[in-house]
């Protein structure tokens, strides 16, 4: 069974992932700090695996965790690579923080990989890398233009740096916007405090756990003045990870750095998704408009054929049941 390290893997979309992995056979080993997730979530994947997976506490930027994990593991196939901070407003707001973590930690992940001979990443981007897109929907050959939040800039930085690094063998996925949870509701999206993300913080505020939400922005050039974004299920993101490592580790890549779209190719505004909410919920879902939130882009949504073409992935799930399973989650939550 071969071993994939998967750091971040106790945060939303790697717990996702790890699931799948050992469905697919693969061992996945977990490398967390904790910053962003509990270490709770291990009880969640248990349960669904059947075990308790491997779990290293530790930061991306401790460059001797990686001995540790190598001696106690032994062979790494390849690297999941997710640990980051992901929320565009905190970025605009705390750049540094953001530059630290996502791309000096890429660098420290790197440079441990390459002193341990392992040559295999999925790489966790995004399709904030495509900044303010001039046409939507944005496929892989699409400009990148300067990033909106210092976020998008991470993430430009880090394909820039994972190209550079001939030796290594990288699968470039760019996440559009991934909700939803596990349909067991035992795994799910866990922000620590208050969440900056769309669906969170309407699950935690329909659950009354937070004020109404506040809508950033209402008169933007769309047609109902609300930002659109392409919205895909967790499960058929953590899908997708797997389709690429199985084509990194079956090397049938035809270059070191291949990259692809992972969205459902629509794009839904804010208030149409909760219109779906409240319609797949039967849930009320208030809202008031408040200002735009700086580093948002108006629109942006997926060209998904390569990924449909080259890893045979397409996504399966739509928006109901990503909203659905939202609130099942958030209904568990104690
Ligand atoms: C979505 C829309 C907000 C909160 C995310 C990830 C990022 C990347 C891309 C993977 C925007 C609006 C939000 C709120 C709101 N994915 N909103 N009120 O900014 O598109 O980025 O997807 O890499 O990592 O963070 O997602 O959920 O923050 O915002 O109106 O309380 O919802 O303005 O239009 P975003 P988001």
């Amino acid at each position: 069974m071969k071993n994939i390290l998967v750091t971040g893997g106790l945060g939303f979309i790697g717990s996702h992932t790890v699931v799948s992995l050992q469905e697919a056979g693969f061992n996945p080993v977990i490398l967390d700090n904790l910053s962003n997730t509990r270490e709770t979530v291990l009880d969640g994947l248990e349960k669904l695996m059947g075990r308790r997976p491997v779990f290293f506490k530790g930061d991306v930027n401790d460059a001797g965790i990686y001995d540790r994990i190598v001696s106690e593991t032994g062979e790494i196939a390849a690297v999941i690579h997710f640990a980051a901070f992901k929320a565009v407003g905190e970025s605009v707001e705390q750049p540094l923080k953001y530059y630290h973590n996502n791309v000096q930690g890429l660098i420290t992940l790197l440079t441990a990989m390459q002193k341990h001979g392992i040559n295999n990443i999925v790489f966790s981007s995004s399709c904030t890398v495509y900044g303010e897109p001039d046409q939507i929907p944005v496929n892989e050959d699409s400009p990148i233009k300067p990033a909106a939040s210092p976020y998008g800039a991470t993430k430009q930085m880090g394909e820039i740096i994972l190209r550079d690094c001939a030796w290594l063998n990288t699968q470039c996925l760019r996440y559009f916007n991934p909700i939803g949870a596990h349909p067991t509701g035992l795994i799910g999206e866990l922000p620590l405090g208050v969440p900056s993300n769309l669906i969170p913080y309407l699950t935690q505020s329909v659950a009354g756990l937070r004020p109404a939400l506040t809508v950033h922005g209402g008169d933007y050039s769309t047609t109902d003045g609300t930002c659109i974004r392409d919205y895909i299920h967790v499960c058929d993101l953590a899908d997708a990870h797997v389709a690429a490592l199985n084509r990194l580790l079956g090397k049938s890549q035809t270059s070191t750095f291949e990259v692809f779209n992972i969205g459902t190719g629509d794009g839904s505004s804010v208030l149409q998704v909760l219109n779906a909410f409240e319609a797949a919920t039967g849930k009320k879902a208030d809202y008031q408009i408040g200002p735009r939130r700086p580093g948002d882009v108006v629109a942006v949504w997926a060209d998904a054929t390569r990924a449909e073409k080259v890893l045979g992935w397409k996504a399966k799930r739509g928006l109901p049941e990503m909203l659905r399973d939202a609130w099942n989650w958030q209904t568990r939550q104690v």
